[in-house]
């Protein structure tokens, strides 16, 4: 049974319809790529997964596990594992990074979290993302620079081990080493069920994520889907010829 399966989903802001039919099947395990010119609904299909109210869903279903998640919350599709690592993470000012993750680990997991283990299992990631061990106590993401918001973003996602990731752009404004250090990240996270749906606009972060799944989305469709050789057509010819074609 695919984790999550997005069937011709339509979605407006306002009046706009930005998605007009969005159809994409990820099975346990699975890594997907998603690129496309700026202004084609890539983060519009991102926060309509999670619920972002001010993304109607006028058409279509979303569903994980088999089961319809659009009248969820965006806690509750946390709860089943869904998690959106942010093109412009927020700043949470006054709360700790440490804090909020444990907070929002034991809210997840619904048990008790052990404080020492907790605290040697963030230590862990923040070093194998290659930040000072000092983030953890400081507020998230508050005047962190774009590069440690994204390598914030990484530690979320390590620590609260959702089923499937979106990562909305991770890989933009990150220098060489950081890149490497999320993709280092992401594929430990890799177990046979963890999946991924990774936007992005360069192949750079492909050559070290490996996806299964290229996509294409122009004008809130997709309309191409292959192996990992797409990103090298996009990286070589641009978007005019898949808009030509569609
Ligand atoms: N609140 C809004 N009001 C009007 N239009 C909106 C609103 N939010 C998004 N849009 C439009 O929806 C379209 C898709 O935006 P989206 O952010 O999903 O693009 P994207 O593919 O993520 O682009 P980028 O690569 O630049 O991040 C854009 O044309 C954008 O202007
Ligand atoms: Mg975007």
């Amino acid at each position: 049974m695919p984790v999550l399966e997005i069937r011709d989903l339509h979605t407006q802001v306002g009046d706009e319809p930005i998605l007009k039919g969005v159809s994409l099947t990820i099975n346990p395990g699975e890594f997907h790529a998603i690129m496309g010119p700026n202004g084609s609904g890539k983060s519009t299909l991102a926060y309509t997964l999670m619920g972002h109210p001010h993304y109607e869903v006028t058409a279509g279903d979303v569903l994980v596990d088999g089961e319809s998640i659009l009248e969820l919350e965006p806690n509750e599709r946390a709860q089943k594992g869904v998690f959106l690592a942010f093109q412009y993470p927020h700043e949470i000012p006054g709360v700790g990074m440490s804090d909020f993750l444990r907070t929002a680990r034991a809210s997840l997991t619904g048990e008790e979290v052990d404080i020492l283990e907790f605290h040697d299992e963030l230590e862990g990631r923040l070093k194998q993302i290659h930040m000072d061990p000092s983030f953890a106590t400081r507020a998230l993401n508050e005047g962190f620079s774009g590069g440690e918001k994204k390598k914030a973003e990484m530690v979320q996602m390590a620590i609260l081990k959702p089923r499937i990731a979106i990562l909305d752009e991770t890989d933009s404004g990150l220098d060489v080493d950081a890149l490497k250090a999320v993709a280092e990240v992401v594929n430990s996270m890799r177990d046979g069920k963890f999946s991924s749906l990774i936007i992005t606009h360069y192949k750079r972060i492909l050559n070290y994520v490996r996806p299964d799944f290229v996509h294409i989305m122009v004008d809130g469709r997709i309309v191409r889907s292959g192996g990992p050789e797409l990103a090298d057509q996009v990286e070589e010819l641009g978007y005019e010829w898949v808009r030509a074609e569609a």
